[in-house]
């Protein structure tokens, strides 16, 4: 099988639901699949208006790739603009998709709803995402629930271009969101992202993480009174513990006694426990920024090898070019 996915370089850090609902599965996959992992450098244009600031945030997802456990003598990691094909396989898409089906598109959506005017990239942004899983012929697409949309489009898209040119030309991939931590909350509820000022940065300070922490909406139960444990707080904790620890810690809950500041104490150097190796990791990697590039220029040129044959065959299906 071969999996792909990409994380958007669109600021200076990713947060614990990036690393739970997508970048410890591309690791996990990586030892049995072929997988490639981009930066999705494009796509971040629509948010990110700063060329220098791109640069920056994109090193950093590149530093967060290799501080996670990806390894580059089995992931291929790339820039998505290194293969700059990409764009054009989006074009011929674009001409077989339906504008009902971008407008049903959620980012599109809600833009609209919060009463701000769309950009045409906003707008086509799941056609090139479609295009960045198709160039690839990928069969499986690891990404968080929020994400799925954009994959059942891709899967849409694929369809209508092998009906009007050729059967076998795309691969119709499948998403694939991992069961536990398909939504991470974030510290007010609602899912952690970037764009809400509710994450948990991975590899923040000791303090900003505790202060992050700190600021978990809770309720005014009592110390003494049984907990409800389908609250952030405990759905957070819980993706830092084993099984046996999360059921004797939830029946502890239901029991009462079990203070919330004790909870983020918990969660707090479970946090910092789990995150650290990957935090020397990383330090380690930022003070060798050669060697990270080139693992990008290692990566682009064995993901380009699959993109070539890819793209030609659209184009000949589609009549472009000699013949
Ligand atoms: P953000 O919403 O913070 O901007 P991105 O859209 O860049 O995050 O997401 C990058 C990857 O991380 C995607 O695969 C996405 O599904 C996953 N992801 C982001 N937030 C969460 C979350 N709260 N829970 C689970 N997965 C998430
Ligand atoms: N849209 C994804 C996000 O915001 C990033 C992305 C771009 C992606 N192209 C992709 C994810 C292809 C998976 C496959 O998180």
């Amino acid at each position: 099988m071969r999996v792909l996915s990409g994380i958007q370089p669109s600021g200076d850090y990713l947060h614990i639901g990036n690393y739970l609902g997508a970048l410890r599965q591309f690791v996990a996959l990586q030892e049995e699949h072929e997988i490639l992992v981009f930066i999705a450098d494009y796509h971040s244009m629509n948010a990110v208006r700063d060329g220098a600031a791109r640069r920056e945030f994109t090193r950093s997802v590149a530093l967060d790739y290799l501080a996670c456990g990806l390894d580059p003598a089995r992931a291929m990691l790339f820039r998505q603009s290194d293969i700059p094909e990409v764009a054009e396989l989006s074009w011929l898409l674009s001409t077989v998709t339906p504008m009902g089906l971008l407008e049903r598109a959620h980012a599109y959506k809600d833009k609209l709803a919060q009463g701000q005017s769309a950009d045409h990239g906003l707008f086509a942004y799941p056609v090139l995402q479609a295009a960045d899983i198709l160039l690839y012929r990928s069969d499986l697409v690891p990404v968080g629930q929020d994400q799925k949309q954009h994959v059942e489009m891709c899967r849409d898209i694929a369809q209508r271009f092998n009906h009007t040119y050729g059967e076998d030309l795309l691969v119709v991939p499948e998403p694939l969101i991992p069961e536990e931590a398909a939504l991470v909350p974030g510290t007010d509820g609602r899912k952690m992202s970037k764009s809400y000022g509710n994450a948990i940065a991975m590899f923040a300070s000791r303090k900003e993480i505790k202060k992050a922490v700190m600021s978990i909406v809770t309720d005014s139960t009592p110390v003494e009174a049984p907990k409800d444990t389908a609250t952030p707080l405990f759905q957070l904790w819980s993706l830092f513990a084993s099984a046996d620890e999360k059921r004797e810690f939830f029946a502890r809950a239901g029991e009462g006694g079990l203070g919330y500041g004790d909870v983020k104490k918990d969660l707090l150097e479970r946090l910092l426990a789990y995150f650290e190796p990957m935090r020397e990791r990383r330090e380690a990697l930022a003070a060798r920024p050669d060697e990270v590039e080139d693992v990008l220029v290692d990566g682009v040129q064995r993901a380009r090898a699959i993109a070539t044959p890819v793209l030609e065959a659209c184009r000949q299906a589609a009549g472009l070019g000699r013949g």
